[in-house]
């Protein structure tokens, strides 16, 4: 066949590395409306859920059985699913009704009849929707700190930049998980070195995971996946009970925690009942509402390549955080992993979050370049920093992400490798070279790092287990080489799970620890004039303005 040129050439544009695929309801390949997909109905008996969404108390499933038992406001559920959903929809855009109004309405419905509000939202709608409808009135964003070494100084030093420039949670994960004890300590070192309050996670195995928080060396958790058919959580030998418990765990220790779920995961699973990726996803925000679990990292999140594949998928994305946000949940609204080649899908996908502000707008952006992402690459990496604060300046938007200089980073990093260098030299760990801190104080990527003995450190890390050493060890470690402000920090953070303060929704602390969530900042948003305007944060806005790229007008020589 003879080419069209113009068609050649649209070709090679990447956005054709990308993947789409056409609608397939019966196997779930669909964002917002399957044919499967229940009607809403809802009965209630005496005090008791006897019908949910066109199923008789006696066929419930498992999690049927759940939400109906914990996860829906029985009280008011009667009258609020009795509302059409196109009036739900206008409160959840009506600046004249506020956020605890809608809530009110929205904790009541059934699973079908919150997709069926979602369903009537354009895009531009949802936007709006969010605006008011996160938890905490100032918006934030969270990192992914990790790099394919596994390097101790690197991840510090990453850690601490991102905390710099504003991160108030960080994330890493291990390239081999038998690295997790010290990627955990690592990164909790070096948050601490960079603003004192950032708090930490280190995402791996559930029981590993758990152990990690116990002895300290990590502040919150959220990758406790949930699901939303029966067949994807007993294929992983769970049920919604056992996440309950899990959840239940880490609060008793004065850990923060959230679930995670998204769109596309009982596609590949490939247990979809032929539903539509949004109720399917409303089933895993109700259990995460049912488990008592104050919020929820969604948005599809590692699934992302699913719903971005179909029409009205990345709407569809949007509609699912802001469901999260109507069951009065924190969102840490993914934007995460890397999903499409082109830099136009990707500023398209962060759009929506970016634009309204959510309680996380990122739940992992880049905190390094992203062929060091152990999560598989992000949406946004540090080499985009450049652009998303000059697109936050150019909004009027507080994206979360600040300016620095470069010699705010080098002095950060430097501080941070050596706290980590000190704190492995205090635990009897495998030494970090002043090589090392140097590498890390001026590289990018883990490239730039002298290799480790890898299997030394793997060692290492099982011996410090098998020692029992806690974040009791890691303060002593820092006192005693006489680094007494990141000491101080780590001390601080770990009275903090003893107050517990954070567990509240939408928590995060500031750099002098004052605690910041849902009850104290919480989103009062209704229009104009109101909620969350960052030229009225004097202090953020005027970090955002000064780029320091930006000409100084009155100091330029014409
Ligand atoms: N559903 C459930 N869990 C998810 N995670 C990421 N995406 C999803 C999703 N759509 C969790 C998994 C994964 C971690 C990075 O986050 O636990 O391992
Ligand atoms: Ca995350």
């Amino acid at each position: 066949m003879k080419r069209q040129k113009r068609f050649e050439k649209l070709e090679k544009r990447p956005v054709h590395l990308d993947g789409f695929v056409k609608e397939w309801d019966d196997e779930g390949l669909v964002a917002m409306r399957s044919k499967n997909d229940p009607d809403a109905s809802l009965k209630v008996e005496n005090g008791v859920i006897t019908e949910l969404d066109g199923k008789k108390r006696e066929d419930f499933d498992l999690i049927d059985q759940y939400i109906a038992e914990y996860g829906i406001n029985i009280a008011n559920a009667e009258k609020a699913n009795a509302m059409s959903s196109q009036s739900i929809a206008k409160m959840l855009i009506d600046p004249n009704v506020s956020r605890s109004e809608v809530v009110k309405v929205t904790t009541a419905l059934t699973p079908a009849k919150a997709s069926d509000v979602i369903n009537q939202l354009n895009f531009a709608e949802m936007i709006m929707a969010v605006q008011k409808m996160r938890p905490r009135r100032t918006p934030f964003t969270q990192a992914h700190i990790t790099n394919t070494l596994d390097n101790p100084a690197e991840i510090a030093a990453d850690g601490a930049e991102a905390a710099l420039r504003g991160f108030p949670e960080l994330e890493t994960t291990t390239a081999v998980a038998r690295y997790a004890p010290l990627n955990a300590i690592s990164l909790m070192v070096g948050a601490q070195a960079g603003r004192p309050g950032v708090i930490t996670q280190c995402s791996v195995e559930e029981a590993v995971e758990l152990g990690l928080g116990m002895r300290g060396f990590t502040a919150y958790a959220e990758t406790i996946s949930v699901y939303g058919t029966d067949k994807v959580f007993t294929d992983g030998d769970d049920t919604p009970w056992s996440k309950g418990f899990l959840a239940s765990c880490y609060a008793s220790r004065g850990l923060k925690m959230r679930f995670s779920s998204g769109s596309g995961s009982e596609v590949l699973m490939g247990y979809t009942e032929g539903k539509s990726m949004l109720y399917l996803e409303s089933r895993c925000i109700y259990i995460t509402k049912a488990s008592g679990v104050q919020g929820l990292q969604n948005g599809s999140v590692s699934c992302i390549g699913v719903p971005s594949a179909v029409p009205s998928g990345l709407r569809e994305v949007l509609g699912e955080n802001l469901m999260c946000m109507m069951m009065d949940l924190e969102c840490a609204s993914s934007n995460d992993q890397t999903f499409s080649h082109s830099d136009i899908r990707r500023t398209e996908r962060m759009l929506g979050q970016f634009i309204a502000g959510t309680d996380y707008i990122s739940s992992g952006y880049a905190g390094e370049e992203n062929s060091d992402n152990t999560f598989a690459g992000s949406n946004m990496d540090v080499l985009d920093y450049d652009d998303y604060e000059s697109m936050e300046r150019d909004l009027a938007v507080n994206g979360g992400i600040l300016p620095i200089t470069e010699d705010q980073a080098i002095k950060i990093r430097k501080k941070a490798a050596k706290a980590v260098q000190a704190v492995f030299d205090g635990l009897g760990l495998p030494e970090i070279t002043d090589e090392e801190v140097e590498a890390a104080t001026y590289g990018s990527t883990s490239g730039d790092m002298p290799k480790r003995d890898m299997a030394q450190d793997i060692k290492a890390a099982q011996d410090l287990m098998d020692r029992g050493v806690t974040v009791s060890d890691i303060i002593k470690a820092l006192d005693d080489h006489g680094i007494d402000d990141t000491a101080q920090a780590v001390f601080k953070l770990a009275q903090q799970k003893i107050c517990g303060d954070y567990l509240q929704t939408s928590a995060i602390f500031d750099k002098d620890w004052n605690c910041i969530s849902a009850i104290n900042d919480n989103n009062d948003y209704m229009g104009p004039g109101t909620g969350y305007r960052v030229w009225e944060d004097e202090a953020q806005w005027n970090k955002i303005k000064n780029i320091p790229w930006a000409l100084d007008p009155q100091k330029v020589d014409f």
